[in-house]
């Protein structure tokens, strides 16, 4: 005989199928509970919606959203993931402009963006908003003026580049033997910045192998970036730790990076103590006040540390590895380039850093080729703000009020409704004008120094460094790409080469 329990069991079970078999019904192409928007939307699956397709594209998200716009012939379409509030993506330059600039006061980094970055970036610079933001952009502005570029940064890369040079490039001649070009960059620029910013001589250029401060920076960054596409990442991440105990956690990298940031400050304090005067970034903060007006506590100079290394190491080390790849594989462009660093720099111009700081500004091919490599290869591939009100995009799309928009610079750079129809070629002469002009292009059309009141402190300081390296480095050796290397980004906060990229050299 049927007990009564055992029937209504078996009733509960039908109901909750149905109900779930409704929902299904009713939410077939999108998250549960997701409302359908009167737009362009990305088909996804009953119940998780575009879950799936992220999984599947977890290591070439910046190619997902260029195939895309390819597939749906839309600029601007949504997503909706189970989990993860509403996401609308765009790569319509005005509607970047519009965010990042015309109606700047109402897209703030949100907190979803807050909550993943605040164990890796706290409430440094690239997590803030408001007053927590305005005062460490004012203090570090003043570090940023024509006089330190021209009597003093310029004069710290040509020293990091001679110390390169000297042990790296010099030896890999006389040896044969293939380097890994990407990880050289990174301890170039990590030295160079590390000494202009913090007034500590890293020497990370020579050590062999890993540094322990750089390998856990970037493990952070890495796991910092899938929680943007993990729903519910604490969890996963405890799994990861409970069923992988012999892998380095997330909090352990943390350790690695907090420890080195708090050595820098204890450092300087201990200078301080002992008279020396420093005029550089870290000393600006540890004479300026915080957003209450009050003396900047350790765990904010942490902060600052940490997130003016992303911002002076990581972005150029991968411009630059981006750019010497395009010019290995791009011959005409390198021999160009080559003319005119030949017909501009001599060797007087090298041994003086404020001639070469001069003679740079006017190198317009130079200019051109590095523009040209950020418009394939963005530093910062992919970035989102949240709606704080309800608002219409300029190409008509409503906004909510908590929605996400997401901007892609890799994928705007390669798009030919933006570009023309050579959009996916390497061109440097499209940034040259015809009156031989470098052609200015809206911040909206080419991101890769973000844009408006947000725009990147460093743009002028990265493309100086950029500039002297790759005089020095390409005046003096040919490189060439070790053969059969898969060079592809990884996918992180910024745009490292997942493979490292091997390279022979010979001397010109
Ligand atoms: C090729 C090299 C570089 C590229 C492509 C680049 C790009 C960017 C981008 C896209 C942002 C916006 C990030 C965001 O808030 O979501 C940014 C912000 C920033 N960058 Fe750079 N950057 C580069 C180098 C540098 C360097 C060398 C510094 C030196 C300190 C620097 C300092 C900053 C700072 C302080 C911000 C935050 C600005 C703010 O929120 O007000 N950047 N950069």
């Amino acid at each position: 005989m049927t007990s009564v329990s055992s029937i209504s069991m078996a009733t509960v079970g039908k109901a909750a199928i149905a109900t779930i078999a409704g929902l299904a019904a009713y939410y077939n192409d999108r998250a549960i509970f997701d409302e359908n928007r009167d737009m362009p939307t990305y088909p996804g699956q009953p119940l998780v919606g575009n879950l799936p397709m992220l999984i599947q594209y977890k290591d070439k998200i910046h190619d997902l959203f260029l195939e895309t716009y390819h597939k749906h012939d839309a600029l601007t379409i949504t997503f909706s993931v189970l989990g993860v509030p509403r996401q609308i993506l765009t790569l319509d330059p005005q509607n970047v402009e519009h965010v990042l600039k015309s109606n700047f006061e109402n897209y703030i980094k949100g907190p979803d963006f807050h909550g993943a970055m605040n164990d890796l970036f706290g409430n440094g610079i690239f997590n803030a908003n408001g007053d927590e933001w305005k005062y460490q952009r004012k203090t570090a502005s003043h570090i940023f003026n024509v006089k330190n570029f021209r009597d003093q940064f310029t004069d710290v890369f040509v020293e990091q580049i001679h110390y390169m040079t000297d042990t790296i490039w010099d030896k890999a001649v006389e040896t044969q033997a293939p380097v890994d070009f990407h990880d050289i960059m990174f301890k170039f620029t990590l030295d160079s910045f590390i000494l202009l910013g913090f007034g500590v001589h890293l020497n990370a250029l020579g050590t062999t192998g890993n540094v322990p401060f750089a390998e856990s920076f970037d493990e952070a960054q890495r796991t910092t970036f899938q929680r943007f596409i993990t729903p519910g990442w604490s969890i996963t991440e405890l799994l990861t730790q409970l069923s992988q105990p012999w892998k380095t956690s997330m909090n352990g990298h943390l350790r690695v990076v907090d420890g080195f940031a708090r050595q820098v400050t204890e450092q300087r304090r201990e200078q301080l103590k002992n008279g020396e005067v420093h005029k550089d970034l870290l000393s600006r903060f540890m004479n300026a006040t915080n957003a209450q007006g009050e003396p900047l506590t350790n765990d904010e100079l942490r902060d600052i540390v940490l997130n003016f290394v992303i911002a002076g190491r990581d972005t150029t080390a991968q411009a630059l590895s981006w750019t010497f790849y395009m010019l290995m594989s791009h011959p005409r462009v390198e021999a160009k380039l080559l003319d005119e660093i030949n017909a501009t720099i001599t060797d007087d111009t090298l041994a003086d850093s404020t001639m070469l700081y001069e003679k740079i500004k006017d190198m317009k091919y130079a200019h051109a080729v590095f523009y040209e490599v950020l418009r394939h290869y963005p530093s910062v591939p992919l970035n989102q703000k949240f709606a704080l009100e309800d608002d219409v995009l300029p190409d008509g799309t409503a906004i909510q009020k908590g929605d996400y928009i997401l901007w892609c610079p890799y994928a705007q750079g390669r798009v030919e409704a933006i570009w023309g129809a050579d959009a996916k070629q390497f061109k440097p002469e499209r940034w040259i004008n015809e009156n031989g002009e470098l052609r200015r292009e809206s911040q909206g059309k080419w991101p890769a120094f973000h844009g408006g009141p947000r725009t990147c402190l460093g743009q002028h300081l990265a493309t100086l460094e950029a500039l002297v390296a790759i005089i020095f480095l390409i005046r003096k050796y040919k490189f060439s790409l070790v053969p059969g290397q898969d060079i592809t980004y990884q996918v992180s906060l910024t745009l490292p080469m997942k493979n490292g990229m091997k390279v022979m050299v010979e001397k010109r």
